[in-house]
C-alpha cells in the first residue's frame, strides 16, 4: 500500500500530521455530472441529504467531462462521474482512468446497464437508456414536419437546425456514431456535411438545441428524444421524432475515478444513486430517460426504447478510445472546418 492510499485515521496512527487538501475532506464527494443541471443538483442534494456528505458538483457535458478527468489524470480532483453518454465513459475506463468497482446493486439493473459494466471491465455502469431523435417547433413548422433524418437536409430548413459539437457533447457523438453504423462511414460523412447547410450553431452542450427550438430560435434541434419531451412537458410547442430510418441510443452512465480523493464517498454515492429512489429524482426534474434499476419507476412521458426502431449500437467500438478519437478527428477535418 502507498502513502497515497492510507486513510486519514491510519496516517494520524503512524503519527503523521494529517494534512487534507481544501477538495478531499473526508465528508465530500466531488461529483462531475453530466446530465441536466436541475437533475445534477437535485442529486447533489438528495445525497447530502441522506448521508451528510458534502458534494461539491460541477455540471459538464460528456466530452468535456472525459476530457477534464484525462487532463487531471496525474493529480485526481474528481471522486464520480455521474451521468453523460456512454461512449466516453468507456473511453476513460479503457484508458485506466476510472476504477473498477462491482456494487451489490448490479442484480437489480437493466441487461444494458449490466452489459456496459461487462464492456468496461467493470469500471463503468449504466444508469439510465434514452433514444436519440429530434424535435421540432410545431409553431414553426405547420406543413409536413420532417419524419426522418433525411427530411432534415430539406433546404426549407436552411439555418434552421442546431447540434451540438460531437467533441464537447455526447448526444452529438451518438448521433456521429449512429450516422456511421446506419450508412456506412463515407456516407454518413457525406451526410454531414450536407447538413451543415441547414445547422445554424454548433452548441456546447447536447440539449442547447432543443432549448433553442422551444423559444423559436431555431425550428429543429437533433437531441436525444427525452430532452424533447422535456421542453413538450414544460408546455413548449415541441414535438419529439423518432427517425424513420431507425436511431441509435445512450447508455447513460456512472464511472468512479481512478485515485479518487474519496473512494469511500465515492462508492457510497455509486451504490446510493443505482436505487430505485435516487433514480426516480430524473422524472421529478424533468429528465425522462428510462431508468437502469428494474424497481425504478420508468416516468410515463419517457419515450420508449421498444416503441423505436432502434439500430444494434455497438457500444464496445464506438467507446474505444481509437474510433471515437479517429470519428472527432475525421468530424474536426471534414465538417468541424466547414463552419469556420
Ligand atoms: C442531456 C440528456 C442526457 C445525456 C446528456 C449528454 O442531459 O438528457 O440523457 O446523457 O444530455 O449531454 P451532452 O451535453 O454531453 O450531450
Amino acid at each position: 500500500m502507498t502513502v497515497k492510499h492510507l486513510s486519514a485515521a491510519a496516517f494520524a496512527a503512524l503519527g503523521f500530521a494529517v494534512a487534507v487538501p481544501a477538495t478531499a475532506q473526508a465528508d465530500e464527494l466531488v461529483l462531475y455530472c453530466s446530465v441536466q443541471e436541475e437533475w445534477c443538483r437535485a442529486m447533489s442534494e438528495a445525497f447530502q441529504r441522506e448521508t451528510g456528505i458534502n458534494v461539491l458538483m460541477t455540471r459538464r457535458s460528456s466530452g468535456e467531462t472525459y476530457a477534464q478527468i484525462a487532463a487531471e489524470a496525474a493529480q485526481p480532483r474528481g471522486d464520480v462521474w455521474w451521468g453523460g453518454t456512454g461512449d466516453p465513459h468507456l473511453q476513460a475506463a479503457q484508458e485506466g482512468l476510472t476504477a473498477e468497482y462491482v456494487s451489490p446493486m448490479l442484480g437489480e439493473l437493466q441487461d444494458w446497464a449490466v452489459r456496459q459494466a461487462e464492456t468496461s471491465g467493470n469500471r463503468t455502469v449504466g444508469i439510465y437508456a434514452g433514444g436519440l431523435g429530434f424535435g421540432y417547433n410545431s409553431e414553426l413548422v405547420t406543413e409536413d414536419p420532417p419524419a426522418c433524418w433525411a427530411d432534415l437536409l430539406d433546404p426549407r430548413f436552411e439555418d434552421d437546425v442546431q447540434v451540438a459539437n460531437p467533441n464537447s457533447s455526447g448526444t452529438s457523438y451518438t448521433m456521429l456514431a449512429t450516422m456511421v453504423q446506419l450508412m456506412g462511414e463515407d456516407e454518413a460523412f457525406a451526410y454531414l456535411a450536407q447538413l451543415h447547410d441547414n445547422i445554424s450553431q454548433y452548441t456546447q452542450s447536447g440539449s442547447a438545441p432543443i432549448r433553442a427550438a422551444a423559444t423559436g430560435e431555431t425550428a429543429i434541434g437533433i437531441v436525444f428524444m427525452h430532452d424533447a419531451v422535456a421542453q413538450t412537458v414544460q408546455g413548449a410547442p415541441i414535438v419529439a421524432v423518432a427517425p424513420c430510418e431507425g436511431t441509435g441510443y445512450e447508455v447513460g452512465s456512472m464511472s468512479i475515478i481512478a485515485d479518487a480523493p474519496n473512494p469511500d464517498a465515492a462508492r457510497t454515492f455509486y451504490d446510493w444513486a443505482l436505487t430505485p429512489a435516487a433514480q426516480e429524482i430524473g422524472a421529478a426534474n424533468n429528465s425522462f430517460q428510462i431508468p437502469s434499476n428494474l424497481n425504478a419507476a420508468t416516468p410515463e412521458a419517457a419515450p420508449r426504447l421498444e416503441d423505436v426502431n432502434l439500430i444494434d449500437y455497438n457500444f464496445a467500438l464506438y467507446g474505444s478510445s481509437e474510433e471515437r478519437t479517429r470519428l472527432l478527428q475525421r468530424w474536426d477535418a471534414e465538417i468541424g472546418s466547414l463552419a469556420q
